[in-house]
């Protein structure tokens, strides 16, 4: 089992993908909010790139709108990009077609591999226990922000290469050593050393990042079946 990551959804080509699971992390917050609609009884989650995109499988499936433009809730949708909102009380049961600028991109540039992961703190030892019962060639692809690598995408591959043992490469290693670095200290490393961060905090997210720094909280994975993500155990 070789285990790789990208640092930016910008790198991920349909031939690095094809044959291989791939893992997309965007703590901040894609990854991080797609996890905890379906931990609180979300349904379905279905990427899209545009809002346009969105809206059309809103209307076809009677889904709610989530996601963000700017880091902030596109007019006329339902929800925003905190996972904050994503409470059971408005979740549960439903289906949920959702844009962000990057994280969802990530999921769609993945759309030849074989298999699609969404990981973030909140699960990363479900999502490694995952790994190691399937053994095969995986991708770990870590959004980042418009085309820049993001820490705390980088951090949390490095946490799951290091619980996977899979070293060996420089950008894993690098990945690992970054993890080890921060491992303690991930909300300040994420308020003070990302970009990412520190502009959610400006447009007053602070509480997001806590959350988002939370580790293995939810033991569940969220895995693509045809175009939508859903509870790994949903999917048998
Ligand atoms: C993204 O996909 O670019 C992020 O999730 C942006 C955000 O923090 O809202």
């Amino acid at each position: 089992m070789r285990v790789d990551i990208v640092l930016t959804a910008q790198s991920v080509k349909p031939e690095s993908v094809r044959g291989k699971i791939c893992v997309v992390i965007d703590v901040l917050r894609a990854s991080t909010t797609i996890v905890t609609a379906l931990a609180n009884g979300c349904a379905a989650v279905f990427p899209t790139e545009t809002p346009e995109e969105a809206r059309e499988i809103a209307r076809r499936w009677g889904a709610l709108l989530g996601g963000e433009r700017e880091g902030l809730r596109i007019e006329g949708f339902d929800l925003g990009n905190s996972p904050l909102e994503y409470v059971p009380e408005k979740v549960r049961g439903r289906m949920i077609a959702f844009t962000t600028t990057n994280g969802t991109r990530a999921m769609r540039a993945c759309a030849a591999s074989d298999a699609l992961v969404i990981a973030s703190f909140l699960n990363g030892r479900e999502v490694t226990r995952l790994l190691q019962e399937k053994q095969k060639d995986t991708l770990i692809v870590c959004a980042g922000t418009r085309g820049e690598p993001s820490l705390e995408d980088i951090v949390c591959g490095g946490m799951l290469i290091d619980s996977l043992g899979a070293k060996g490469m420089p950008e894993t290693e690098r990945a690992v050593a970054l993890w080890n670095e921060h491992r303690n200290n991930l909300a300040a490393m994420m308020k003070t050393d990302s970009l990412h961060g520190r502009t959610l905090v400006q447009l007053g997210f602070e509480r997001d990042i806590d959350f988002a720094a939370g580790l293995n909280e939810f033991d569940m994975v969220p895995v693509r079946r045809g175009d939508a993500i859903v509870r790994r155990e949903d999917h048998g």
